[in-house]
This record gives structure tokens, C-alpha cells and sequence, in this order.
């Protein structure tokens, strides 16, 4: 008897993200590829607002979306899995706005975390952004319909209501002022959650402190990756709260980078707040676990307010092999523990 033809299931959007990626630098040259990325890195080191945008043609776009656009899917996607095991249960936003979204790594992190379709909007000043990210969505079917808008963060910036607000890797390219105001504008618009990432590094978190304070004046709480809507223990200067994402290289990144690595580590700084009564864990861990004989050792950002380090040792049994399993940025104890 012949066996049954089982359907192939279906690609997932990472998968079709990496696929599009991977398709689009066919057309480029690859010295024209390399020199893209040289600029695009040359002017987020100088990390300056600018009056017009950085993305200037296809070659610009496409140096972004191949070197960076799966480092930004991979840091939205951990933010919003957070979001989501602080969510009620079978809790997904029935819409989403992506502003300063690019070439849209984030409705791609959406899509890829909450099954279903949703009604999209990606906001952008750059217009060949916009222009490869409807290219690059034509390819998933679930992002197909999404419209790409062109609009100008700024004090006129107006976003429509819709139940999900994402600003990704974008805080970091504005004013003060436009940073307030995209802050306050995503407030105003989301009925249900505002999530804002930016590098993980000691100005990233700094920005995501003020946005945090802003969306808790606002009325929201903190879902993640906070475990509750308090001040931040961190003592400014000190530290930074940040986290990563593992990335697989694609070939232009390892052609720039050099080396063989076949992954890198994003780092990240986020927050997810919401206007429903979240359930974030007790605690979250917030550096890479240390493994030791007998012992791992847990840096933890508690509910009480407080960091602590917790040795969870062989003694412990279940939590200890929990323990072993746990990764920087992930809920402490396990829900299987609580
Ligand atoms: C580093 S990219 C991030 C893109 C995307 N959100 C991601 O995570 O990959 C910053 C984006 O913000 C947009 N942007 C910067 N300043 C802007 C402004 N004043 N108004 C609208 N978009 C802006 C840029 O055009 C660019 O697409």
C-alpha cells in the first residue's frame, strides 16, 4: 500500500524571511553590497539624528535588510514571546502598527509569534524601505496585505488606533523631542500593547527607561521584560538591563564580518507594556547563567523590586536541571516550579 502524501506544511515566516533575504542581494554586485553596509555602519556609529533619512536608494535598503533586518526580527521576536507568555492566555493583537518599521522586520516578529492574519500598517520616511518591505512581505502570506505608509516621526505624528504598536531599532535615530513624541503618539494609539526595542547597549537602555516611564504615565503596566511596573533597581551608570538573541549569518554578513561563525548574538534592550492587567513572572533572568560544578548561578531582577543572585546546586533537584536549561532574558523559576 502507497503510503499517504502528507501536505508539506507550511514554511514559517523566519524561514520565508531568511529565503527573501537571501534572494535579494542576487541582483546587487557584491562590491556594491559591501560598500552599502560600510555607510549604513559608519552612520549608526555616528548615531546623530539626521534631517533626511540615512536609507537612500535600493542598494542602502537592501545593504540594511541583509546585514540587519535578521538581527532586528530575532531581538523583536524574543520581546514580543515575552510580551506574549505575560499575555492572558490566547491573548494576540487583532492589529499592528510598525513605526519607523523599515523594511518591516517587525511585522515579520509578529507574524511569526501570533498565528493568524491581522490587519498591518508599517510607517517609514524612507520610501525605499517601504517600497522593499512590501517586496520582501509579497513573499509571506499573512503580510501580504500590510500597507506601507509614508510619515514622518515628529510633534504632527499621527498613528491610528490599532491594538499593537512595535518601534524598533528607531528611538536611537531621533531627537529628544521626536523620541517623546513617537513615545506618546504609540501610547495614545494602542488599545492594548506598545512594545519598543533598541540595541542593547549602556544609550539603548537609557532610551528605553524614558519610554518606560512615559508609557507607565500614560496608564500602562509593564508585561516584560520587567516583573513589575516599579523604578528600575538598576542604579543609573552602574549597569544596563539588556538581552540576546541568537542570529544565524547570512553570507553578506560573514563576506563584511569576515570569519567563519555561522551566528552571532544580538544584544537588546526592551520593554512591552500593556494596557490589560499583565501576569509577568516572578523573576527574570538578566545575564547569562553561570554554570558551575554542581551549581548554577542565577542573576535575577525580582518582583520585590531587587536584583539578586540566586545558587540553584544539585540539592535542589527538578530546579536545578531547570536551572541548567535557563538562558539570559528567560522567566525564573519555571512556570512547572511556581
Ligand atoms: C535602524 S532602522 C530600524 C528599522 C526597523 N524598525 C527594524 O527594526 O529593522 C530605523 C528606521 O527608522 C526610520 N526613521 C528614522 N527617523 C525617522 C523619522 N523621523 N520619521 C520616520 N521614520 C524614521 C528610518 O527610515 C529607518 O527605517
Amino acid at each position: 500500500m502507497n503510503a499517504p502524501i502528507s501536505p508539506a506544511s507550511p514554511a514559517s515566516p523566519a524561514d520565508t524571511l531568511r529565503a527573501a533575504l537571501a534572494g535579494l542581494l542576487d541582483g546587487l554586485p557584491p562590491k556594491q553590497a559591501t560598500q552599502a553596509v560600510d555607510r549604513l555602519i559608519a552612520n549608526y556609529r555616528g548615531r546623530t539624528p539626521t534631517d533626511a533619512p540615512i536609507l537612500r536608494d535600493r542598494a542602502d535598503v537592501a545593504a540594511y535588510a541583509a546585514y540587519r533586518m535578521p538581527a532586528t526580527f530575532e531581538a523583536v521576536r524574543a520581546a514580543l514571546d515575552a510580551l506574549a507568555d505575560a499575555a492572558p492566555e490566547g491573548w494576540a493583537p487583532g492589529s499592528h502598527v510598525d513605526v519607523g518599521g523599515g523594511t518591516g522586520a517587525a511585522t515579520w516578529a509578529v507574524a511569526s509569534t501570533w498565528a493568524g492574519e491581522r490587519p498591518v500598517t508599517v510607517l517609514d520616511w524612507a520610501e525605499p524601505a517601504l517600497a522593499l518591505g512590501r517586496e520582501l512581505a509579497g513573499s509571506e502570506p499573512r503580510l501580504k496585505a500590510a500597507r506601507w505608509q509614508r510619515s514622518r516621526i515628529g510633534a504632527s505624528l499621527a498613528i491610528e488606533s490599532t491594538d499593537l504598536v512595535t518601534v524598533s531599532y528607531v528611538l536611537g535615530e531621533l531627537t529628544e523631542a521626536d523620541r517623546a513624541s513617537v513615545v506618546e503618539a504609540a501610547a495614545e494609539a494602542a488599545t492594548q500593547a506598545v512594545v519598543i526595542i533598541e540595541p542593547g547597549t549602556p544609550d539603548g537602555y537609557t532610551r528605553i527607561m524614558a519610554a518606560r516611564e512615559r508609557l507607565i504615565a500614560a496608564g500602562y503596566r509593564i508585561a516584560a521584560p520587567c516583573p513589575h511596573s516599579a523604578a528600575c533597581p538598576i542604579e543609573p551608570g552602574t549597569d544596563w538591563c539588556h538581552f540576546s538573541a541568537r542570529v544565524s549569518r547570512s553570507s553578506l554578513h560573514r563576506k563584511v564580518k569576515g570569519g567563519s561563525l555561522a551566528y552571532e548574538d544580538e544584544k537588546f534592550s526592551y520593554v512591552a507594556a500593556v494596557r490589560f492587567d499583565p501576569a509577568p513572572p516572578p523573576s527574570r533572568v538578566v545575564r547569562r547563567p553561570q554554570i558551575r560544578k554542581g551549581q548554577v548561578l542565577l542573576d535575577l531582577c525580582g518582583a520585590e523590586e531587587e536584583l539578586r543572585r540566586e545558587t540553584v546546586t544539585k540539592r535542589h533537584g527538578p530546579l536545578y536541571r531547570a536551572a541548567r536549561d535557563a538562558d539570559w532574558g528567560d522567566a525564573w523559576p519555571p512556570q512547572s516550579a511556581r
